[in-house]
């Protein structure tokens, strides 16, 4: 089946032209998302997901346009309609088309939901990757998972331009996520991982991760690591819905960032970084505790496959 789209109620060509040019998600960035995974036909973690997605609706005021069987059974149908096996589903709601105004809209107004089904590999790519040392730049409430993603694709760009696959975000001096998944150390054989405070993202997968360290007896730190210890650390890898667990075999620097122990969020930074410009500052030591852990992954999602259907 090809993607699959679906915008308030109807079900249709994602390439086709239904988002009125007022859409306040379209204009403001006025709204949230989720990404979920499909394996073997059925979303994966989807409770944590709808719970995280009120969340997010909660937290910037807009009224959930449904409750969470209302979005499982949405989610449920798109993915019987696309019959996609392997897929990711990217699940949007703003707050609604009306005449541009800062302000929030009349009561009347109804929030928009729309929905893309994208059919996917069933494995993603798990080769090491290199992260780009950059200063976080988002706002002061990366807990909601909103629209506003202008400071994260910069972060990425750069990365990428670097020749490394994820950014590595410092912010006030400490190592607490990456643009687009969860950053994560392993030292002396435990986890190390940034609490879920307002500045980072309670990634599903962290969550999972979590979890998994729990059954496998690895302890687990929830604390800000300073960017100077990175070079007393063994491992790195990042965790995220689609890249799953993605083991880290090195991180680059750029020098417009001056003494690394001095990168606050704000430092100015590159926005056309070349690599032959960045050094690599700190290379994997040690990768077992995250093979580890990626060979539970596996097998857990092995015993979710197995499972035969989603209730609701
Ligand atoms: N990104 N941190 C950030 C900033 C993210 O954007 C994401 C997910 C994560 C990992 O969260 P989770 O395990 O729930 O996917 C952490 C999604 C996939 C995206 O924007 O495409």
């Amino acid at each position: 089946m090809p993607v699959i789209g679906y915008y308030n109620g109807k079900f249709l060509d994602p390439t086709s032209s239904v988002v009125p040019i007022e859409e306040r998600g379209h204009e403001f960035g006025d709204g949230v998302y989720e990404v979920i995974r499909v394996y073997g036909g059925q979303p994966f973690l989807l409770d944590w997901h709808i719970e995280r997605l009120l969340n997010s609706l909660h937290a910037i005021r807009i009224p959930s346009p449904h409750d969470a069987d209302g979005y499982k059974e949405l989610i449920v149908s798109a993915i019987q309609r696309s019959a996609e096996e392997e897929a990711s589903i990217y699940l949007q709601v703003t707050r609604g088309a009306a005449a541009r105004n800062h302000l929030f809209p009349a009561d009347t107004t109804v929030p928009s939901v729309s929905l893309v089904v994208r059919p996917l590999s069933a494995k993603p790519d798990q080769k090491p990757g290199k992260l780009l040392i950059q200063p976080d730049e988002r706002w002061a409430n990366s807990y909601i998972k909103t629209l506003n993603l202008l400071p994260n694709i910069l972060a990425k760009q750069a990365a990428h331009d670097a020749g490394a696959d994820e950014a590595l975000l410092v912010r006030d001096g400490h190592m607490i996520e990456s643009a687009s998944s969860n950053l994560w150390f392993v030292r002396d054989g435990k986890l190390i991982t940034a609490p879920t405070d307002r500045f980072i993202l309670p990634g599903i997968t962290r969550r999972y991760v979590l979890e998994l360290a729990g059954q496998l007896d690895i302890p687990v730190e929830q604390v800000k690591l300073p960017l100077s210890e990175l070079s007393s650390v063994d491992g790195i890898f990042i965790t995220g819905t689609i890249l799953e667990i993605l083991p880290i075999e090195s991180v680059l620097s750029h020098p417009v960032f001056g003494p690394l122990d001095t990168l606050q969020s704000g430092s100015p930074h590159p926005l056309d970084v070349k690599p032959e410009e960045c050094e690599v500052i700190w290379r994997a030591r040690d990768l077992s505790v995250v093979e580890q852990l990626r060979q539970a992954f596996d097998a857990g999602i092995t015993a979710f496959r197995a499972a035969t259907s989603v209730s609701i």
